[in-house]
């Protein structure tokens, strides 16, 4: 495996799925790390990412110094690559310059972290300070117009650096680099294939779980999906999954995941709790978002946990909670950013300690095209698979204020026309996440020949790669005036759509 160490940017992930892709397993892991944590690991190879720091600032994340005479070959990559220069004793310093953007690579020398590249490459950088000096076994072997030092190595103690992102797709010789390091440098094999996994994941579930019972929440999404699926493929019926209707789920969900779970898995406990009414009941004049997402993540565990206090009454052997964290999620809740600020409370599910359920959760380790490509593996169909993102308290953050049963109804109506019209034109697989949102105020129209006073729909199609930042979806006017027509026919209740056609930042992918 390759080990990365998280220097506190936001690249250490992308380095990870990098490795990952080329065909070695990554780990990501605080750069503060003890000896014996990495002896543990036993990696062919360490790369240093990222960071927002300068390493001579206080407070900057370091690393034990000693990591650097493990006999591991070590990668560092912009912060990663000064921290080296400063611990081999080199001079790091602020550049003249900072430097954002595609930048030219001149090539002095390839090394064997270079090999392949030619003589000028487009890179990708993004930093302040520089490595300026390095004692005499170092080689320089590359350099920008303003970094002298954009590339080295010294071979005989196996450590490498680049000032620039080998990770990014800005640097199209990106995956040579990584490539050079992990294959040459560290003798890396490349042994880590999706295919070969669901047969080790699903012996891996049986040797933890010894004929016990396991009990699970299910969405309909891709990852709880995925994560039953393996479950079941290992223990088969001794799996409970249950679905809690919130009652702010999309037309037709209910039935549709029902059927794909008893039909096309045959799953014999699928058990649907329906607590629409408990929902209803307790958002009920509630106007903030912040609170109806409080209310909603509440509600979910108390249903949820009445229905496994019920099932561990019937069936004495329930030992496991099944869930389907992924691998961001666990370093998401492990270690929130200091720095990050609260935009919007996501919920996750978490029981109370005293539960006694011993947490099972077969994707910690994956990322999520991974668990797409073992859905894939597992014969979970695309049409999950590639299902939009839903968020967790559902239509309810769709819904502007305050949610009744009037305006459900309504938006459950239109999302599912929006929604049918951009699977049947194609458009539905180019977005990332797509959904209509009911904007409660009323405005005038007219009708036939009356009058009329209804809510405003909105419409969001956004094109994204990890929801982080996303961009409106070029959706032909025709189309969308298609889409409007039909929604403001069929659907009683709304006179007026309109198309929203902002960004993420400054504005949020769902409304709430
Ligand atoms: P925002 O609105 O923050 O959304 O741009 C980013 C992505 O996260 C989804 N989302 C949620 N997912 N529970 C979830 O599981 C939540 O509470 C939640 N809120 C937002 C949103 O749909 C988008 O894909």
């Amino acid at each position: 495996m390759i080990l990365v160490l998280d220097f506190g940017g936001q690249y250490a992930h992308i380095i990870a799925r990098r490795v990952r892709e080329l065909g070695v397993y990554s780990d990501v892991k605080p750069c503060d790390i003890t000896l014996s944590e990495i002896g543990k690991l036993g990696p062919d190879g360490i790369i240093l990412s990222g960071g927002p720091s300068s390493v001579y600032e206080h407070n900057a994340p370091l690393m034990n110094k000693k990591v650097l005479d493990l006999k591991i070959p070590i990668l560092g990559i912009c912060y990663g690559e000064q921290l080296i220069g400063k611990l081999v004793g080199g001079t790091v310093l602020p550049g003249k310059q900072k430097e954002f953007g595609k930048k030219t690579l001149y090539l002095k020398k390839p090394g064997r972290i270079l090999k392949g590249l030619a003589r000028q490459e487009q890179v990708w950088m993004s930093h302040g300070d520089l490595v300026a000096e390095l004692p005499k076994d170092f080689e320089v072997l590359a350099s920008t117009d303003t970094c002298k030092i954009a590339a080295f190595e010294n071979e005989k103690r196996k450590l490498y650096g680049i000032q620039f992102h080998a990770e990014v797709a800005h640097t199209p010789s990106g995956n040579q680099i990584l490539k050079n390091f992990i294959f040459e440098a560290c003798k890396a094999k490349k042994d880590w294939e999706i295919k070969d996994l669901p047969r080790k994941l699903v012996k891996e579930i049986r040797k933890e779980v010894k004929g016990n019972l396991v009990i699970m929440g299910v969405s309909g999404g891709v990852d709880s999906t995925v994560a039953a699926t393996l479950l079941h493929r290992a223990i088969g019926n001794k799996l409970y999954c249950v679905f809690v209707d919130h009652g702010l789920i999309r037309k037709n969900e209910l039935e549709e995941v029902k059927d794909f779970f008893e039909k096309k898995l045959n799953f014999r406990h699928f058990l649907v709790v329906d607590a629409s009414k408990t929902f209803l009941e307790r958002l009920n004049g509630v106007k903030e978002p912040e609170e109806k997402r409080r209310i909603i993540g509440h509600a979910f565990i108390e249903v949820f946990e009445g229905k496994v206090i019920e099932l561990e009454k019937k069936h004495r052997g329930i030992k496991f909670l099944g869930q389907g964290t992924i691998y961001p999620d666990r370093i998401e809740s492990a270690q929130p950013s200091k720095y990050a600020s609260k935009i919007k409370s996501h919920h996750n599910l978490t029981l109370p300690e005293n539960m006694k359920l011993k947490v099972i959760e077969p994707l910690k380790d994956f990322y999520k095209d991974e668990v797409r490509k073992l859905g894939k593996e597992l014969k979970v169909p695309d049409e999950i698979l590639d299902r939009h993102p839903f968020p967790g308290p559902g239509l309810s953050i769709r819904i502007l204020g305050e949610v009744t049963e009037e305006r459900l109804k309504i938006l459950k109506e239109v999302d599912y026309i929006f929604i049918e019209e951009l699977k049947n034109s194609g458009y539905y697989d180019k977005a990332w996440q797509a959904f209509a949102a009911l904007i409660p105020v009323k405005t005038v129209g007219v009708m036939g020949d009356a009058r009329t006073y209804e809510y405003i729909i909105s419409l969001r199609a956004v094109t994204s790669v990890d929801a982080m930042t996303a961009d409106w979806a070029k959706i032909p006017h025709e189309l969308l005036e298609m889409i409007s027509n039909r929604i403001i026919n069929e659907v009683r209740g709304v006179n007026r759509v309109l198309y929203d056609i902002s960004q993420k930042p400054p504005a949020t992918i769902e409304y709430e």
